[in-house]
């Protein structure tokens, strides 16, 4: 074992460098972006790559933090984890050793649970944090854990960990999830694809990312595929082998700067778009009154002049794919208080993730919360400069999108949760010509 390698026995919230925003807003943003791969998909495919002992090799991975934290779990666990290239992460996983996933990668990013299933179907055995909670609601992982022990794991909880087994191989089954859930959906794939015999997934998760998950399996020697819009079946096979992989292009952050076209008045080309993934956010785009051009891989927004009062309210419920992202209700929110009359926004699928509308009302935005799970957005806003907080990553950006909208200097504090899962943000604004900087505001915690 390499005695150099850092363990994480205690958990102790290491300090983060706090960095906040600031953004001068009232500019159109005009020219070409393109989106990078999707942080969903890649998080995913790297805990994949511990189902095999061969090297496996990922393109268009993200440069952001949440990958690198997993690279860093995945080096703690004893894989080999190389960048030989921007963008591109080498992970061989022969000599995995330390079946332990602490608490200080769960705090760092929830996305650490994937690894449950895979490290329990090669390896019979991991200890595991529970993830806990976040700020967009309590985030329970009841789910994966019961997909694992249908499988015959014997999962016990105690201290804060999963102390999972299981006495031979995992075995294949029929699963029914009683809600759609997207990584426990993947969870239970990537258990089932080194289990013995057959798994039955019903509902499984129909988003794309999940999908491009099972593409990589099956370029590692995985018998699975989707049978049907909401199926997935499984043969397991006794062992897998190493794989390339590009990564789809991240569907929300395309999302997000679609908004960032449209509201601004500009003229933006998205390119590396993944149009065919965005179907229900581009039709309440569309409904809104957003000129938009779908091209093979771009997106052409033309944006509408802030105040113009050309765009129209429209009532959005977020819902699993194909429906609208719970991803993309941020800045559909943020597109919605330029448009005229009053629309609702239903949160569907995390209990708190309507609280970051709070910060958006520091704006000037008309915001009334209807109830928990229902906000009232009345517009057109006249969007004023503000100091405001992020409390999550997909909230931080779209409070980017607000600020570029205000009127005068908006300070965004904690700018720590968009670069967790948007590469080069701040770049790609200003390449727009947004006015964007980012200050240092020294070491803090996390959350302040
Ligand atoms: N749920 C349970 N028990 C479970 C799992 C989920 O009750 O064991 C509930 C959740 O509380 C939620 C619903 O089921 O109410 C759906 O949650 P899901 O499991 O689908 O979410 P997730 O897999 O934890 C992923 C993305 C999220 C994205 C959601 C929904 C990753 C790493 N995260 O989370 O992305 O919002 O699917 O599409 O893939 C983000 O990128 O900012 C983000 C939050």
């Amino acid at each position: 074992m390499a005695g150099d390698r850092r363990f994480h026995w205690e958990y102790q919230e290491e300090p983060v460098e706090r960095q906040a925003f600031r953004v001068t807003g009232g500019r159109p943003l005009r020219g070409r972006v393109r989106i990078s791969g999707s942080k969903n998909a890649a998080l995913k495919m790297l805990a994949a790559a511990t189902l095999t002992s061969e090297p496996c090799r990922l393109t268009n991975v993200p440069e952001i933090e949440d990958v690198r934290a997993m690279a860093e779990v995945l080096r703690d666990l004893g894989a080999e984890v190389a960048h030989p290239a921007p963008n591109t992460y080498e992970v061989t996983a022969a000599n995995v050793e330390w079946l332990f996933v602490p608490l200080e990668a769960a705090a760092k990013m929830r996305a650490s649970f994937i690894l449950l299933g895979p490290l329990l179907t090669r390896f019979g055995r991991v200890i595991i944090s529970n993830p806990g909670g976040d700020r967009i609601g309590r985030r329970p992982v009841n789910l994966h854990v019961d997909a694992m022990r249908a499988m015959g794991a014997n999962i016990e909880y105690r201290n804060g960990y999963y102390f999972a087994r299981s006495e031979g191989r995992l075995r294949g089954t029929e699963l029914a999830f009683p809600t759609v859930t997207v990584m426990g959906t993947e969870n239970a794939v990537l258990a089932a694809v080194l289990a013995e015999g057959h798994t039955i997934i019903r509902p499984a998760a129909r988003e794309p990312e999940v999908d491009d998950l099972i593409a990589m399996l099956q370029k590692m020697g995985a018998q699975v595929a989707r049978t049907s819009p909401d199926v997935i079946e499984v043969e397991g096979r006794g062992r897998l082998h190493g794989a390339e992989h590009d990564v789809i292009s991240d569907r929300i952050e395309a999302g997000t700067f679609v908004v960032a076209g449209a509201i601004t008045g500009g003229d933006v080309t998205i390119e590396a778009a993944p149009c065919d993934f965005l179907g229900s956010f581009l039709d309440v785009v569309a409904e809104v009154g957003v000129a938009v051009a779908c091209g093979r891989d771009t997106i052409e927004v033309r944006g509408t002049a802030p105040g113009a009062a050309q765009l129209r309210a429209h009532d959005v419920v977020t819902a699993p794919y194909p429906g609208l992202a719970t991803d993309l209700q941020p800045p559909t929110a943020v597109l919605l208080t330029q448009a005229t009359g009053t629309s609702a926004v239903h949160e569907t699928i995390f209990e708190d993730r309507l609280e970051w509308l709070g910060e958006l009302r520091k704006l000037g935005a008309e915001v009334e919360m209807v109830d928990e799970h229902c906000a009232a957005i009345t517009g057109p806003s006249h969007l004023r400069g503000a100091e405001v907080e992020m409390g999550d990553l997909r909230a931080g950006a779209s409070l980017i999108l607000g600020a570029l909208v205000a009127e005068g200097e908006s300070v965004i504090h904690g700018a720590h949760h968009v670069r967790r899962g948007y590469e080069d943000i701040e770049r790609k604004f200003l390449d727009l010509g947004a006015q964007i900087e980012h200050i240092s505001e020294g070491l803090g915690t996390a959350t302040r």
